[in-house]
């Protein structure tokens, strides 16, 4: 067992792992699709309560069009391949970010895969979809000022600040990983990785395995927490 509540990964490489096939990047991120289930079905198999996957950043509509919209498309074709293993493995869909740009037909797919499944018990499978940290601080600030002005809320704290984001009743990050040696965190989870252990892999995401993630957990557990104070809080 391990102590891990909340994994996120930020999934990177894709267009370099195509690259180096010379195959179009929409095949990377084909790739990365089927990377998705096989590590969130491991994850959960783990025990993990949640995995937060960063799969499209609010930078990323800077992009090719072609490449957006395959993007945008990859939604429809993680749910229809794998809706039904995700049912079986009892996983529940949530998904992070600001809804309003992302067209309706992902959208609607999410809706639903989030439907069919608030009822399983497993470990949250949680999407970043246009999602932006910073975006999601300023979002959460305004709607504090708007319960403030109304009278619902006079008083906020770091804690009760959590209730305000898109990940509210979600754990705080544990672990987050980001694959491609890229060593950034590119506006991913501001607000919840301030007491994060970070690994950053080489591996691509296409090619990172169950295996790499149990290095991962590994490396984790021996990394020391001390969340600013002086005792020693080992992870395993
Ligand atoms: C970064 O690689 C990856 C992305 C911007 C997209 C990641 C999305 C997935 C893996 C699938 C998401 C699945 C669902 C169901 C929505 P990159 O293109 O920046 O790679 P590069 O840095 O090598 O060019």
């Amino acid at each position: 067992m391990n102590n891990l509540n909340h994994i996120a990964i930020i999934m990177d490489g894709n267009g370099r792992w195509a690259k180096e096939r010379n195959l179009p990047r929409t095949m990377g991120h084909k790739k990365g699709v089927e990377k998705v289930r096989e590590i969130a079905i491991y994850a959960n198999k783990l025990g993990v309560k949640c995995l937060t996957l960063y799969a499209f950043s609010t930078e990323n509509w800077k992009r090719p069009e072609t490449e957006v919209n395959y993007l945008m498309s990859l939604p429809k074709v993680f749910f229809k391949s794998y809706l039904k293993e995700i049912m079986e493995n009892n996983i529940v869909i949530r998904m992070v970010g600001d809804m309003e740009r992302i067209p309706s037909e992902a959208r609607e797919i999410f809706e639903s895969a989030i439907e069919q499944t608030k009822n399983n018990t497993g470990m949250v499978l949680n999407f970043a979809m246009n999602y932006g940290g910073q975006n999601e601080i300023v979002k959460a600030a305004l709607k504090f000022a708007n319960d403030y002005k109304e009278g619902k809320k006079d008083s906020l704290d770091e804690e009760s600040f959590k209730d305000y984001l898109y990940t509210a009743g979600l754990p705080d990050v544990d672990l987050m990983i980001r694959t491609s040696n890229e060593q950034r965190i590119s506006n991913f989870l501001l607000y919840q990785l301030a007491y994060s252990e970070f690994i950053f892999t080489d591996t691509y995401w296409p090619d990172f395995s169950c295996e790499d993630l149990d290095k991962c957990i590994e490396e984790f557990n021996h990394r020391t927490r001390r969340f600013g104070g002086l005792n020693e809080t080992k992870n395993n």
